[in-house]
């Protein structure tokens, strides 16, 4: 009984922990650095998606008055401060606190990175046009996996996730 419990939460905790050492050998750049491209209607404007998504206003979330009650609930003063919130209500910090930077701040919130991967070596035109050598350099295709290492029962307003029915209002394809 005991082991059926443990088992897939050891093998959880792995697999977070060996896909945060990867993306960490980059550095983070921040959503303007993508924007440069991914912002041309050309592109399919997956900035302005992005922009008009709740993933954009994470952090800004954290200061109303009911994330305060969430808080408050917990023992925390101020969830904008809070690892415990923060680490799925931004970026940098979703992966680890100290990859916090003046490029990649907490008030970006959940942001191209956190889903793709630290952009610094993948970022370049030549690299990005090579699907191959972009992945090489730290690109991530993210998938459902991706989505529930936030979206699950440890977020105090979970509510069941239905991948197809959630990637419908963020899904930002490349234009035709
Ligand atoms: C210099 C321009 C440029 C910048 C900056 C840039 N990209 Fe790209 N990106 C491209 C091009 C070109 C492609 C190739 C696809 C296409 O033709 O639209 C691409 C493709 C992609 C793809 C799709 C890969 C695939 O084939 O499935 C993802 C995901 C992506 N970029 C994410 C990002 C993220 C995240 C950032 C910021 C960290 C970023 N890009 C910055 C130009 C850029
Ligand atoms: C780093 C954590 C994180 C990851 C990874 C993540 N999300 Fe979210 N997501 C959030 C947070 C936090 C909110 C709430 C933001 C707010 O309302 O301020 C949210 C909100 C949403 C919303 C709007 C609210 C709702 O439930 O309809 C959708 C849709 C969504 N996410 C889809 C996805 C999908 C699809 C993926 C995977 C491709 C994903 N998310 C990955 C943290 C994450
Ligand atoms: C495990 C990841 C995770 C953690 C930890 C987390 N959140 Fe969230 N939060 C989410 C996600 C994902 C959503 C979007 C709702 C959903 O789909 O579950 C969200 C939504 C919210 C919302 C918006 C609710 C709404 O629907 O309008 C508030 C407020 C919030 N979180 C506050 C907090 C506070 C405060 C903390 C820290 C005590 C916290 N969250 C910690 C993942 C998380
Ligand atoms: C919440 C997670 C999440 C965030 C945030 C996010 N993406 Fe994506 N992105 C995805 C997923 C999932 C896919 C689909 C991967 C696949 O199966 O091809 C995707 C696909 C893409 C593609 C390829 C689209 C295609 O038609 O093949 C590009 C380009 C891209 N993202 C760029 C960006 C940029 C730029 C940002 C920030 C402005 C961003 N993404 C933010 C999850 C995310």
């Amino acid at each position: 009984m005991k082991n059926k419990v443990l088992i897939p939460i050891f093998i959880a905790a792995f697999s977070l922990m060996s896909f945060n050492a990867l993306a960490l050998d980059h550095e983070f750049v921040g959503a303007q650095k993508c924007a440069l491209c991914h912002k041309k209607p050309e592109q399919g404007e997956q900035y302005r998606i992005w922009q008009e998504s709740r993933h954009a206003k994470a952090f800004e979330t954290l200061g109303t008055p009911e994330a305060k009650k969430i808080a408050a609930e917990r023992g925390i003063e101020d969830p904008q401060k809070s690892g415990e919130c923060l680490k799925c209500h931004s970026t940098a910090y979703y992966f680890t606190p100290e990859k916090v930077t003046d490029a990649i701040r907490v008030e970006e919130g959940v942001s191209c990175e956190t889903c793709h991967g630290p952009g610094k070596d993948y970022m370049k035109k030549s690299i990005m046009e090579d699907l191959d050598a972009a992945k090489e350099a730290g690109l991530i295709i993210p998938d459902e996996n991706t989505c529930v290492k936030c979206h699950n029962q440890e977020s105090p307003n979970f509510v069941p996730f239905d991948f197809k029915e959630k990637w419908e209002k963020i899904k930002h394809p490349i234009a035709a």
